[in-house]
């Protein structure tokens, strides 16, 4: 596709119609079709030998390549790297693309990791159990507060720096090309996180990040019907990424590469509505009697609303809001009571989903560990969806009035 086209036109095109116009005998699908196929066999040996030795592009076996998910790849490396110098690389879940973006950053014994306290959970779990095992020293810093991470960068000199580019519950935004520029002065790799943010709203690889790493079970493919995940990066990752994927085999499906491709073509149209939702949604619960606290980058009293304006072009899809009335008790009310928002533990899907993450992605931590975070037990999260706006908002002002 070509990459001057912009991004919306981009989301739709990128990756679709590879092989040329007339291949099957003058016909041409519109849609990759799904390649469900375990191997790939060629007119001579000698065309496998090439493709297999890394002579000539091609394929040969599903766990290093398939066309399926070659199509969502270059879809994601245009929306990622409008100029094209990076490669995205599709895994079968977050997980497994963050795994293999911090096994690329070079995490091995000895080396040190500088990661956001805030960040997701299992990300910092996987930090400490895994890498931590293998001789990794794990260190946290306040991702938000930028002269904190220069000042651990320069004390620790890590090998990478891991952070979000908007965290969970509390929606405070990275000042990504800050982050990038300290990063680099002391000599480490940036990893981002961006499933929060979509390259919608930033593009942390054109702010400096060395990789860029997605959920793509989220905002990418949008429709909450699939697990899967993205690493986005250049030179000298891109060669790692693909050595480990093939060694790992953590390998994305062709099945779940054909749903998200087709998610990701509406990306654009979805997140304007999410983010307009959002605007909207925590507008009117900031005015409601009922609700303690919003926390949404878009309103004026967030504590990164200035960082926001710089580094995202929206406010992105998610509100966090804290109940009047405290304790676990209220914020369960609250949840049972709601009618149209879906009550699950994921985000960036169509639907509006709310969850309580004091029990559900913070529920691993210390109750004083949640307190230092601000995951009091009166937090609610809420994804907005694609839906009417005033629904949305007349479902939370009824549960609001009955818990
Ligand atoms: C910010 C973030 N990163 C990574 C992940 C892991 O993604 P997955 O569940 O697709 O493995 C999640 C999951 O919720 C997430 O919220």
């Amino acid at each position: 596709m070509g990459e001057h086209r912009r991004f919306e036109t981009r989301a739709v095109h990128s990756g679709e119609r590879r092989g040329g116009q007339g291949e099957n005998g003058g016909f041409s699908p519109i849609s990759t079709p799904i390649y469900a196929s375990t191997t790939f066999s060629h007119a001579d040996i000698e065309t496998t030998d090439r493709i297999l030795g890394g002579e000539q592009q091609g394929y040969s076996y599903a766990r290093y390549d398939n066309p399926t998910v070659v199509a969502l790849e270059e879809a994601l490396a245009s929306l990622e790297d409008p100029e094209g110098n990076a490669g995205a690389f599709a895994f079968a879940s977050g997980m497994s693309a963050m795994h293999a973006a911090l096994t690329a950053a070079e995490l091995g014994p000895g080396a040190t990791v500088l990661a956001a306290e805030q960040l997701y959970g299992s990300t910092a779990t996987l930090l400490l159990q895994i890498f931590g095992a293998n001789g990794v020293e794990v260190r946290f810093v306040d991702a938000y507060d930028l002269g904190a991470v220069e000042k651990r960068v320069a004390e620790l000199r890590p090998r990478a720096v891991v952070i979000e580019t908007i965290s969970n519950p509390l929606l405070r935004v990275a000042d990504t090309a800050g982050v990038a520029e300290v990063t680099r002065a002391g000599g480490a790799a940036l990893v981002v996180d961006n499933t929060f943010g979509t390259p919608c709203l930033q593009r942390p690889l054109e702010l400096g990040a060395d990789l860029v790493v997605h959920s793509a079970t989220k905002y990418l493919s949008g429709h909450g019907d699939l697990t899967a995940g993205v690493v986005a990066a250049g030179p000298p990752y891109d060669g790692a990424l693909e050595s480990i994927r093939k060694l790992v085999g953590g390998t994305l499906g062709p099945f779940e590469a054909w749903l998200a491709h087709r998610g990701l073509k509406t990306l654009p149209l979805r997140m304007g509505r999410q983010c307009e939702n959002a605007r909207l949604v925590s507008a009117r619960l900031a005015s409601n009697p009922k609700v303690a606290k919003v926390h949404h980058p878009a309103l004026k009293d967030h504590p990164d609303a200035e960082v926001a304006r710089r580094v995202l072009s929206d406010s992105g899809g998610l509100v966090s809001f804290e109940l009047e009335a405290g304790g676990r008790e209220a914020a369960f009310a609250f949840l049972n009571a709601l009618e149209l928002c879906v009550k699950a533990p994921s985000l960036g899907d169509i639907y509006t989903l709310a969850i309580h993450p004091a029990t559900s992605s913070h529920r691993e931590l210390s109750p004083t560990r949640r307190e230092r975070l601000g995951v009091r037990e009166n937090l609610i999260r809420l994804s907005c969806g694609i839906e009417h706006p005033e629904d949305v908002i007349s479902d939370l002002e009824g549960a609001l009035e009955k818990s």
